[in-house]
Formats: C-alpha cells, structure tokens, sequence
C-alpha cells in the first residue's frame, strides 16, 4: 500500500497545462449547493459556476470534470511537501486505527509530547514550551491570552491593552478580528471587538516602495509609531503587540529593513510583550523555521499553524518563552495555571501528521529547497514589474504578489476574473485578495512549474480588460 502510495505521487509529475475553453459545468446535477456556507467565499457568485476538486496529489489537484491543476498555492499556504505525501498520509493512517482519540485535560499521549519537544528544538532559542490549538484563529486568541495571563500572574494586572497593525491578518476569533486590520473582518462585529487595542500602521506605500525586491529599504521608521502609542497610552497598560513578519493575507507584506529590529528594541524597553504571528511564515515558507530566525529577530510568542501539519488535519501551536511560562507555574501545585485549552489540542491525529510532517522536513531538507527557489521564484514574478496592469509587485521567500490597476468602480474585479480564468483556460489554482493576486509555491516546487505558472499568468494577465 505504501509502496503503491509513493509510486502514484512519484509518477504524477507536475506540469501545467492550458485548457481554453474547458467545460465550465462541473457538478453532478442532483447536488445542491444551497446548504453550505462558504467560508471567504462569494458564495452566490461561486455557486453558479462551482470551481469543485475531487482530489488533490503531489502539486496538483484534480477537478470533478476530470482536469488536473497545478497548484500555485500550495493548498492554503499549508501543503509546502505536496499533497498527500505519502508518509504524513501512512502515519495518520497508522495513528486512527489506533488511537482516535484521548482526552486532553488531566490526560497526555506521547505524541503530544513528543511534539512539543521538536517545535521548541526548531523554535527560536528560548521559545521552549509549546501550547497546541486546532488552527491560527485559536492559537492567535490562546497568545493573546497567554500574554494578558502573564502580566497578570506578575502583578501587573494594568498592562491590557494590545497593538495591532492595519492590514494584518490574525484569523476570524474575536481576538483576532481585534488586532486585525482588515476593515471588512471587522466591520460587522466592530461594536463588540475588545476595547483596549490600537493599530500600527502597516508598512506598505506605493509611492516609496513599490516594485521592492524582498524588504523594501524603505518603512523601518514607521515601527517608531510603538514609541507615540507608549506616550499616548503609557507603557503600564500595554500587554503586547502582534505582528505577521512578512503580512500576508493582504498581500505579501514584507517588512521594511530595520522594522522588526526597532519594533524588538522598543517592546524590551517597555516590557512589552512581542507576539509573531507566523502562521504562513513558519515551517520554511520564507526558507527558515520561522522567519524569527531568517531575521534574527526573537519575539516572546509565535503563533504558528498551517505547515505544522502541511494541512493535512488541523492543527496549531503557540510557542512561548521560558520566561512568559513559568510565570504561571505558581500557586498550589494541584491547581490548573492557564484556564484556556480545546477538546482537541494535540489531538493524536494532530500530532501523528505533524511529527511526520516534520521527519519529512528533515529528510527532504525541505527549508534550504525553498530557500534555494526564492531567486527564480523573484526573477520570474518581477518579470512583471513593466506590465501596464500592474501596479506592484512584491516578494519574500515564497510569498509573493502582483498588485492589478483596480478596474475602475469594480475593486477586486480583476482579480477575481484572474483566478476563475486560471482556474477554467489554464488549470492553475491561485488565490487572489482582491486585485492583489498572490502565489505560495511548493516548497519542492520544480523550477519549470513555477515558469510554466507564470506563463500562464501573464496569458492571463494579458487578456484582460
Ligand atoms: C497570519 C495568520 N494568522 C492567523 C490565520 C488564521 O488561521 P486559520 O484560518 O487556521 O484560523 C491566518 C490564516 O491565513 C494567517 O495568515
């Protein structure tokens, strides 16, 4: 079975394919499509002509109608080793039959342990204890928490207030959303967000920095803002602040040179807690085990999730200081010392597919592949940068992003129209947020895919009104 298992996903080369002109209905005519509500996802839009996968291996996806689908995404920034690799597939496998379940609370598994031990080995030194949750949303709101708790085990029960940045992505709970700053996550629920959070400006600026090739040179100043809201709100009431490395739900953000060496030195002075939500960025996205490490920068929390499983089930991790740790552990011994935690954290199945996930890191040296990819990856995606449809272009490590012209009175329309176009004439999966369309190639991406994906974008591209 194994055997047969690593034969399929060896023999299905990547490649991608055009196919003007595909047969746009797809979905069994009995299957109706009103009860489920999609997540981010037009829903009235989508259902009216379903983009619907039946099954994914290796790099590729393979749609109901039959068509097979480079995958230029790489799930959702989750399956960096390919989908279905064999060996994280064998271990879940092997973990269901026997053990589905075990309780968590007053209860522990090896594997769980195990973990633990291995992401604090590959976490930034000091980073040695490690919570789990089942996703970025959670483990975001359980970091959140874990610094509130923390200032307040010292006695230092003021320091509530935390900073956020505009344009960041922390997941949909309702810390999250908070110190998120995408103004349509937060709309909706704005009466109810938690009160006590300011906002950062975020660091990208057409006008000084389009066009950056990784860190743009410009922008490291803006992390002095940290320093105004301290006088504005005082140092005494600010627990922590949180902040993606490299943003990359609203479109690949990378953070100016200097920026999170300043935001680092001003949270040490203060005694503010440094939160990296690196959810995309860990496991070897940016050729690193986090890009804590790739910029030698060391914050107190990382939040992580996504590639600790390469998505295969759901799983995330909060890696936390020594420090911030044994604060908690006081009090009597028989007493539990953070009242958070989930049905499911460190779930066997969790656990089996991520000590997996990280054996094949290991034997596949799967961060120096993607750190040898990032110059051909930025070579092709800057071969964009005279294009007249685009306005901006932005890479680091293996996130990268081509910003469209909005069509005028249409935001977002162009971008749509790029993914579904992909999707239909050139069996290729991209993910794009609004006009900013962005890539998150394999890490064991094959140099000729990602120029035969761009190739295929630029058709596109070139086609559009
Ligand atoms: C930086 C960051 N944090 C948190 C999340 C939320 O993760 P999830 O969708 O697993 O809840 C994401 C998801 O893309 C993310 O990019």
């Amino acid at each position: 079975m194994l055997f047969y298992a690593v034969l399929i996903y060896a023999t299905r080369s990547p490649d991608v394919t055009t196919n003007r002109g595909a047969v746009m209905q797809q979905k069994p005519t009995d299957l109706s499509m009103d009860a489920y509500w999609m997540p981010f996802t037009a829903n009235r839009d989508f259902k009216k002509s379903p983009r619907l996968i039946a099954s994914a291996q290796g790099h590729h996806y393979f749609a109901n109608d039959g068509r097979k689908l480079y995958d230029g995404f790489s799930g959702l920034w989750t399956s960096g080793v390919g989908h279905c690799h064999p060996k994280i597939v064998a271990a879940v496998q092997h973990q269901v039959a026997e053990m589905d379940f075990c309780m968590g609370f007053q209860l522990g598994h090896n594997s769980a342990f195990e973990l633990a031990n291995q992401l604090t080995q590959l976490a930034p030194e000091g980073l040695d204890h490690c919570f789990f949750t089942n996703s970025g949303s959670e483990s975001v709101d359980t970091a959140l928490k874990i610094a509130l708790g923390y200032h307040r085990v010292r006695g230092d029960a003021e320091r509530v207030r935390l900073i956020g940045r505009q344009r960041g992505y922390h997941g949909v709970n309702f810390g999250g959303i908070s110190v998120g700053g995408i103004g349509a996550n937060r709309k909706m629920f704005g009466a109810n967000l938690i009160n006590a959070v300011d906002h950062l400006s975020h660091t990208h600026n057409l006008q000084y920095a389009a066009f950056s090739h990784g860190q743009p040179t410009w922008g490291a100043h803006l992390a002095e803002e940290l320093e105004a809201l301290v006088s504005l709100h005082d140092a005494s009431t600010i627990a922590a602040v949180i902040v993606e490395p490299v943003a990359g739900s609203t479109g690949i953000l990378p953070p100016p040179v200097g920026y999170l060496e300043r935001l680092r030195e001003i949270c040490t002075r203060h005694g503010i807690l440094l939160i990296f939500d690196e959810v995309i960025t860990g496991f070897g996205r940016i050729g690193a085990p986090f890009a804590a490490q790739r910029f030698g920068v060391r914050p107190d929390i990382i939040t992580a999730a996504k590639g600790l499983t390469n998505g295969v089930v759901p799983m995330g991790a909060v890696l936390v200081s020594d420090d911030i740790q044994r604060a908690f552990m006081q009090g009597p011994e028989q007493a539990v010392e953070l009242f958070h935690g989930y049905t499911y954290s460190g779930h066997p199945l969790a656990a089996a597919a991520a000590l997996a996930t990280l054996e094949v890191y290991r034997e596949e040296d799967s961060f120096a592949q993607a750190l040898a990819l990032e110059t051909l990856f930025a070579e092709e995606l800057h071969r964009f940068d005279h294009h007249p449809m685009i306005i901006d272009v932005r890479n680091f490590g293996l996130m990268g992003a081509l910003e469209l012209a909005p069509r005028e009175g249409a935001p977002g329309a162009r971008g749509l129209e790029v993914h579904k176009r992909c999707f239909w004439e050139e069996n290729l999966v991209l993910r794009n947020s609004l006009d900013i369309i962005q890539f998150s190639p394999f890490l064991n991406s094959r140099p000729t895919d990602i120029r035969s994906m761009f190739a295929a974008v630029r058709r596109v591209i070139d086609a559009l009104t």
